[in-house]
């Protein structure tokens, strides 16, 4: 389910359920989204085109925002782009309508889409392939990846409950 946080100049929102943890929000603006703080993200701790900058490199679409002080939206222009990232989901750049499991429809600027068919959660990867020795060719995340991933090839959920972001 997706959670709204409102700010002055911009609103972020964050579906838990599709992200895949590999932290780019928390490197990228750590005084706005911090996992041991309620609110987990504050809009207003930082400025709000950098809020939307780091927002558009969260691969799956989990973060969101809707800018309230007139500057423009995401967008993305001409067909949107699939990239397989190597040992795991394809990763859509370009806005997509999803279709969940349970019949509900979304349409979202990015997305990470399962390939190695363990997900809980299909269409979207759950970093099944994390544990299941999926391997496939494809780029690297490098530009995604956190530095808590790259160190200990494990998802950010294994150091903070997830189930407790608000
Ligand atoms: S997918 Fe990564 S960047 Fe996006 S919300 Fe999850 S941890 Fe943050
Ligand atoms: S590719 Fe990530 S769960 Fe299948």
């Amino acid at each position: 389910m997706r959670k709204v946080y409102r700010g002055r100049d911009i609103e972020v929102s964050f579906d838990l359920d599709i992200c895949i943890h590999v932290g780019e929000c928390l490197r990228g603006e750590p005084r706005v989204f911090k996992l041991d703080r309620r609110p987990w993200a504050l809009p207003d701790a930082g400025e709000a085109d950098a809020v939307a900058q780091v927002i558009e490199l969260c691969p799956s679409g989990a973060l969101q925002y809707r800018r309230l002080d007139g500057k423009p939206q995401e967008q993305h222009s001409g067909m949107a782009k699939v990239t397989p990232i190597r040992d795991g989901p394809l990763m859509v750049v370009g806005e997509i309508e999803v279709k969940r499991e349970d019949g509900t429809v979304e349409v979202l600027p990015r997305a990470t889409l399962c390939r190695c068919g363990e997900s809980e959660h299909k269409p979207f990867c759950d970093n099944q392939h994390l544990h299941n020795g999926f391997r496939a060719p494809g780029v690297k995340l490098k530009i995604h990846l956190s530095p808590v991933r790259a160190q200990l090839d494990r998802p950010i959920t294994k150091l903070a409950d997830p189930r407790r972001l608000d």
